[in-house]
């Protein structure tokens, strides 16, 4: 995982993004492992990117470094996926497959973020229901279409919670 530029222009004046270059995929998944011990409960992040973009292989990284040693399928079927671990639960959620908006009600979303942290692939996909609050993840095939690009941002207080990224 290569620390690529501080990134605030695209992301408007309160809100500063950090931009990474991910070589590989255990280059997604340790970008995923530095950003869980900046995490609290109630967070919501939200992983955009196109089928295949690695949004399922950052939210393993983020779940693994937690502290979940089993399997981290990505919940395309199930839509979500509960990790019980203690004492920050997760819950990740792939939207791709919900009907509509508020389907994400009876998905168990305000529970999820009551009691730890959520992960959201196909975030756009809850329309309305998406968090202002949220951190914003978004994930890029570069030019050569082989490794990634993430752009990392949120309002408030996460551009101060970000700085403690290491590269
Ligand atoms: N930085 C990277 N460079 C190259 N390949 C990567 C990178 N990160 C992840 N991958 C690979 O991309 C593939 C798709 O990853 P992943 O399943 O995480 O994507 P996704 O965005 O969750 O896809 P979907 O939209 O289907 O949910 C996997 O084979 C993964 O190993
Ligand atoms: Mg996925």
């Amino acid at each position: 995982m290569t620390r690529c530029a501080s990134d605030s222009a695209a992301a408007g004046q309160t809100e500063t993004g950090r931009t990474f270059e991910l070589s590989d995929e255990v280059a997604t998944e340790a970008l995923g492992a530095a950003l869980a011990p900046l995490l609290a409960r109630g967070d919501v992040l939200a992983l955009t990117g196109d089928l295949g973009a690695g949004k399922t292989t950052l939210a393993r990284g983020i779940v693994r470094s937690l502290g979940y040693r089993g399997t981290v399928p990505s919940p395309t079927f199930t839509l979500v996926q509960h990790y019980e671990i203690d004492p920050l639960p997760v819950a990740h959620f792939d939207l791709y497959r919900i009907g509509a908006a508020d389907e994400i009600v009876e998905l168990g979303f305000d529970e999820a973020r009551a009691e730890g942290i959520v992960l959201l692939e196909w975030p756009e996909r809850m329309g309305s229901y998406l968090p202002a609050d949220r951190l914003q993840i978004a994930l890029d095939y570069d030019a050569a279409g082989k490794a990634r690009l993430a752009r990392v941002r949120g309002p408030g207080d996460w551009a101060e919670r970000l700085r403690a990224l290491s590269p």
